[in-house]
Parts: structure tokens; C-alpha cells; sequence
């Protein structure tokens, strides 16, 4: 998927599959994040990748639309210094949960942003100190629901030349 086309695509995906990410899928994610704009190239966050299904299970009690967390294949922490330091931390923090749920939609796996209304348990469950912060989390997984993805299926005026074979192909 380019990038446009993901753009225009990309849905929140609450709902997903059982399939695991592959690793190699969960670090692109990662790097992703790493690779986003941040004001004066401050770069004023951690990311936590989760897998373990009692830790999503603890944090997705921690918001009040958080539950999808519980069900994700992969659930990222965006961790930062006291938002109320300056304003531009979660706007950042905004910046590199984009390009990974933008990255992660690419791949055809689906991602919904967490906030943490009920921040501070978060500590306990992840481990991280005092001077580090978790407003927001990241739910990804391939949706339960594949049809939302597979929205180049959805083509205008013209069969698309070069791109897809003829449904017949896939029978
Ligand atoms: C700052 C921010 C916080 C959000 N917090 C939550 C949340 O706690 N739970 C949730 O399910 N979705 C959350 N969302 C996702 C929005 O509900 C979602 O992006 C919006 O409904 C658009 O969905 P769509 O792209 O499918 O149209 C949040 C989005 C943003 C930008």
C-alpha cells in the first residue's frame, strides 16, 4: 500500500484477529515511531512494546475506551517526560503514534489510539520511573474484520491495468 492510499484508508481497527504480528512487522512499527518529526528533534519519548496478554489486560483497565487494548496483538506505550513541561511533548508524542499506526496500516495491520485517563497504574504494570510518563497507548493487531483493509478492492471508472488478476484467478 503507498503511502497516499494508506492514508486515505486508514480506519481505527477496535476489533482484532488472533494472527500475532511478526517481529520483523513489530519493529518496522517501532522504527517507524522513532523515525517521526518532533519539535527542535527533542524526540521526547520511549516506546514500550507489549505483548504479554496480562499486561494489556492491566492497562486496558486504565482508560475508559480502553478495552480493545486487552484483545491487541501489540500494544505500544508511547512513554515521555511530564506533559506539562511543554505543549509541544504530546503533540510529538502525536507526530510518532501516526507514523506507526500509518506504518502499521501499510502492512495491512490495524491499529486505535489508548488514552490512559487513569495514567499513574500504568507505572506498576510497566515498571518505568518517576520522571517518565504514559498518557497514551497504541492498540495494533490485523483486524477481525479483513474487509476493512482491503479497500483497493474498491476500484474507479476502470479495471486497474498491471494491478490485480481477474477474480476468476483466485478460484
Ligand atoms: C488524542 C486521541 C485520543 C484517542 N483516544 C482514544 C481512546 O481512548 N479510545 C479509542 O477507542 N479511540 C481513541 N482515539 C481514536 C479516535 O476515536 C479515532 O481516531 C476517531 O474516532 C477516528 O476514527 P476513524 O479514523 O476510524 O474515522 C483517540 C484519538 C486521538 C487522536
Amino acid at each position: 500500500m503507498d503511502i497516499t492510499q494508506a492514508i486515505q484508508t486508514k480506519r481505527a481497527v477496535r476489533e482484532f484477529s488472533q494472527q500475532p504480528i511478526p517481529e520483523e512487522a513489530v519493529l518496522a512499527i517501532l522504527h517507524a515511531g522513532r523515525r517521526a518529526q518532533s519539535s527542535k528533534n527533542t524526540q521526547p519519548w520511549w516506546f514500550l512494546a507489549i505483548r504479554d496478554r496480562q499486561q494489556l489486560q492491566a492497562l486496558s483497565e486504565l482508560g475508559t475506551y480502553a478495552s480493545h487494548l486487552a484483545t491487541a496483538a501489540l500494544g505500544v506505550a508511547i512513554l515521555t517526560p511530564d506533559p506539562a513541561a511543554r505543549w509541544s511533548i504530546m503533540f510529538d508524542a502525536g507526530q510518532a503514534a501516526a507514523y506507526m499506526q500509518l506504518a502499521a496500516w501499510g502492512m495491512r495491520i490495524g491499529s486505535c489510539l489508548v488514552t490512559l485517563h487513569n495514567p499513574e497504574p500504568a507505572r506498576q504494570v510497566l515498571g518505568f520511573p518517576e520522571d517518565v510518563h504514559a498518557r497514551m497507548a497504541i492498540s495494533f493487531g490485523y483486524p477481525a474484520d479483513p474487509s476493512l483493509i482491503d479497500q483497493e478492492k474498491v476500484y474507479f471508472d476502470r479495471w486497474p491495468e498491471a494491478q490485480a488478476p481477474s477474480p476468476s484467478a483466485h478460484r
